[in-house]
């Protein structure tokens, strides 16, 4: 029996009157969803989406989690970075997608100096993605030293992911896009990271640019759910971004990525042939355009006769 609010986006009224065929109805992934999946087994997915389009595609493919990353940085707005994006701009495509989604769990990234100037700073920074935003769980980097920072959001009434390993805002103090955790030392500090974060409460972890053994020994050590981007199978999911799987993202793709599709191409296409057309008259054609009707016609061209007899 649902017992899902009707309040809720896409709730129990809208499938009741819904003339789908009769199936296993669709159920809103939440933070305990994760947990439960995790216990069963199931493997989670994730995609990153930036705006409303890409938003409902991905939720209406069943993905779990919808991440609005400040990879959105790079893929959207063209910077070299994830650094100088804002939390206005961040705020700006989750209420996009937010619109979007009716059933994925909606996760927002806290960009680069939203959770670096002090805890108040950085609840009044989590508590803008869920107020003005609508997200359900907001993204931190780093690892044990978030810990009590993470704590105070969860104290908050707001769940966070936590995300260690590769964490791309830390780039000018890695040196680069570095794999980490491939040392003994490096491994032992993403265990102590996993630890602190899974005792912190976090909702989810986001494990990249790990060994996949390293990742597997986190996966199996603590409770919470973990997804993988470059960290190899054996995680509890696995996130890639919306931009890459579709190779949108005009650089060379990390060893990890997988091309599902080439958007590029298909756009590519499609605007040489729109340019195409213009420029031989095949577009628009007579049916791609609008009409006067027979009687506003033969008006028209009374008046026309009209006004040229005058001129006469
Ligand atoms: O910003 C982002 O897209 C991310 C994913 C790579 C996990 O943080």
């Amino acid at each position: 029996m649902r017992t899902g609010s009707i309040r809720q986006g896409g709730g129990a009224l809208e499938d009741i009157v819904s003339l789908a065929p009769i199936g296993e109805p669709r159920r809103k992934i939440t933070v305990a969803s994760l947990r439960e999946k995790k216990l069963q087994h199931q493997l989670l997915t994730c995609l990153t989406a930036y705006d409303y389009a890409s938003a409902r595609l991905v939720d209406e493919a069943d993905i779990d989690i919808v991440l609005v990353g400040d990879s959105l940085a790079m893929t959207m707005l063209g910077y070299p970075d994830t650094l100088s994006v804002t939390v206005d701009e961040m705020l700006h495509h989750t209420k996009a997608v937010r619109r979007g989604v009716k059933h994925a769990l909606l996760v927002a990234d806290m960009p680069y100096g939203s959770y670096h100037l002090g805890m108040d700073d950085a609840v009044r920074n989590a508590a803008r993605f869920v107020k003005e935003a609508g997200a359900e769980v907001v993204k931190i980097e780093g690892g044990e030293k978030r810990a009590d920072l993470i704590r105070r959001v969860i104290d908050a009434e707001i769940p966070v992911a936590g995300h260690i390993g590769l964490t791309p805002q830390s780039v000018n103090v890695m040196g680069g896009y570095k794999v980490q955790g491939k040392s003994l030392s490096g491994i032992e500090q993403l265990m102590r990271d996993a630890v602190a974060l899974d005792r912190a409460g976090v909702a989810l972890l986001v494990l990249e640019g790990i060994p996949r053994e390293v990742a597997a020994m986190i996966t199996e050590e603590v409770a919470t759910p973990t997804i993988g981007i470059g960290a190899g199978p054996d995680c509890d999911g696995q996130v890639l971004v919306f931009h890459d799987i579709l190779n949108l993202t005009f650089a060379p793709p990390a060893k990890f990525v997988r091309h599902y599709g080439d958007a590029a191409a298909l756009i590519a296409d499609a605007v040489h042939a729109f340019r195409e057309d213009v420029h031989s008259h095949q577009y628009p054609s007579d049916n791609e355009s609008y009409h006067l009707s027979k009687e506003t016609q033969q008006a028209l061209e009374t008046v026309l006769e009209r006004k040229r007899g005058i001129r006469r």
